[in-house]
C-alpha cells in the first residue's frame, strides 16, 4: 500500500514538473531586434534577450528561431535567476571579416551560468579566411574559440553542430557536471589548431555520440580534469583523442579518472595518446582507460609521448609528469605506420601500471611493432604488436 502511495506521489510530482516547464518564460531573439537574414548584426539583440532570460524568476528559454543570425563576440554571463534552455533552431554565423571578432579569444562565451541546456542549432565561425591568415604567417588577431563555457556547472549541450571554428570549437574551463551529446563538429580544408572539444580544469564531463572531423585533436584533455567519460565518438580526420599537453607549467593540476570507450578513429594522425612536455613539472595522469576502440588507418594508434617539446625549451628532455595506471583493452584495427604502440616515457618518471589486453593492430596486413622507453606494466590476452613492456 505504501509503495502505491509513493508511486502516486511521484506521478503527481512529474506532472507538476511538466506543467511548470511548459509554463516557463520564453525570450525570442527576434522580439529583441535580431534579424534572420545573415547580414544584420544581431549581437545587441542577443545580448538584450539574454539579459531578460537570465533575470527570469521562472525557468526560461532563450529562443533562436530558424534562419541565419550574424553575431560578433558575445558574452552570456551569469549567475542567472533560474535554469535556462537555449533552444537554437537556426544558425549563428560569425562576421565574414575575422577582425570583427576582436582580440578576446572567444566568439560565444557562457560564464558562470549554472543549470543550462543548449539544444540544437548550428554555429558557423566561418574560419577559412582566418586559417589563411595563420597559414600565411601574417599578422592575425587572436584566434577565437567558437563556444566556451567557463566556471559553469550542470550543463547539457545536445544536438549542436559547430562548423569551421577559427581554433577550438568547444572549450570548457573550470566546469562541473557537463554532458555533451549528439554533437557534430566539422572543420574543413587547411585549418590549423581546430580542436573539436577542449577540456580544462573540469570535473564530471561526459561526452557521448559525437562526430568530430577536424584538423587538430578531436578531444583534448588539459591539466586539472577529472572523472571524464567519453563514449561513442567517431573521430577523423584529426589528431585523435589526447590527454595533454601536460607539464607545460612547473606547478600544475593532474588528470585523474578518464575513460574513452566504444569509439572509432578513421585516418587520424594519432589514436589515443598522452603527451607531456619534456621538462620539470609536478603534474600527473592516472587511472586512464582506453577500451573497445577501432582504429582504421591511424598514424600512431597508441602513444605515450613524454618528449613533447615543439620550441626546444626543454634542456633536460625529462618530463616531471607521472603517468600511471593506464589500461588499453580491446583495441583493434590498422595502423598507417609500422609502429602502432609507442610508450616513450620520462627517464626521471617512468610510466607505471600500463596494462595491455586484447590488442590487435596491423600494418599493411602484417603485425605492427611497438616501442618502449622507461615504461612498465603488464600484458594479458592477445597483444599484437608484441608488447615491449
Ligand atoms: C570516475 O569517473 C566516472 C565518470 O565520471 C565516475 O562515474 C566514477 O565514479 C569515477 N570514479 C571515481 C573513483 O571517482
Amino acid at each position: 500500500m505504501k509503495m502505491v502511495n509513493l508511486k502516486n506521489l511521484c506521478a503527481l510530482f512529474v506532472f507538476f514538473m511538466a506543467f511548470f516547464q511548459s509554463s516557463n518564460a520564453a525570450y525570442n531573439v527576434v522580439s529583441y531586434g535580431a534579424r534572420p537574414d545573415g547580414q544584420t548584426d544581431s549581437t545587441q539583440a542577443f545580448q538584450r534577450a539574454w539579459t531578460a532570460t537570465c533575470s527570469s524568476r521562472l525557468p526560461a528559454t532563450f529562443y533562436v528561431p530558424g534562419g541565419k543570425f550574424l553575431i560578433r563576440s558575445v558574452v552570456f554571463g551569469g549567475p542567472c535567476m533560474n535554469r535556462i534552455l537555449v533552444q537554437i533552431d537556426g544558425t549563428l554565423v560569425a562576421p565574414s571579416n575575422y577582425w570583427n571578432l576582436g582580440n578576446s579569444g572567444f566568439w560565444i562565451l557562457f560564464i558562470q551560468v549554472t543549470r543550462l541546456t543548449v539544444y540544437g542549432g548550428t554555429i558557423d565561425a566561418r574560419g577559412a579566411a582566418f586559417w589563411a591568415c595563420k597559414n600565411a604567417r601574417s599578422s592575425c588577431p587572436i584566434a577565437a574559440r567558437s563556444i566556451s563555457f567557463v566556471a559553469s556547472d550542470n550543463i547539457l549541450i545536445s544536438g549542436l553542430t559547430s562548423i569551421d571554428s577559427q581554433t577550438m570549437n568547444v572549450a570548457l574551463d573550470g566546469c562541473n557536471n557537463v554532458r555533451i551529446r549528439n554533437m557534430k563538429i566539422i572543420a574543413s580544408g587547411q585549418s590549423p589548431n581546430t580542436d573539436g572539444i577542449h577540456l580544462q580544469s573540469s570535473t564530471g564531463v561526459t561526452i557521448t555520440n559525437c562526430i568530430i572531423k577536424t584538423r587538430d585533436e578531436c578531444i583534448s584533455i588539459g591539466p586539472g580534469n577529472k572523472n571524464l567519460w567519453i563514449e561513442h565518438i567517431a573521430c577523423g580526420p584529426g589528431h585523435g583523442i589526447s590527454i595533454g599537453s601536460l607539464g607545460n607549467s612547473l606547478i600544475e593540476d593532474g588528470v585523474n579518472n578518464v575513460t574513452v570507450t566504444n569509439s572509432i578513429f578513421t585516418g587520424t594522425q594519432n589514436g589515443v595518446w598522452i603527451k607531456t612536455w619534456g621538462r620539470p613539472s609536478n603534474g600527473f595522469a592516472t587511472n586512464i582507460a582506453f577500451r573497445n576502440i577501432i582504429m582504421r588507418q591511424v598514424g600512431n594508434p597508441i602513444v605515450i609521448d613524454q618528449k613533447y617539446c615543439p620550441y626546444n625549451q626543454c634542456p633536460t628532455q625529462s618530463s616531471g609528469v607521472k603517468i600511471s595506471q593506464v589500461s588499453y583493452k580491446n583495441i583493434i584495427g590498422t595502423s598507417a605506420t609500422p609502429v602502432a604502440m609507442t610508450f616513450n616515457c620520462s627517464p626521471s618518471n617512468p610510466c607505471t601500471g600500463i596494462r595491455l589486453q586484447d590488442i590487435r593492430l596491423t600494418y599493411m596486413n602484417s603485425p605492427a611493432t611497438s616501442f618502449c622507453s622507461n615504461a612498465h606494466g603488464s600484458n594479458s590476452g592477445v597483444v599484437i604488436p608484441r608488447s615491449c613492456l
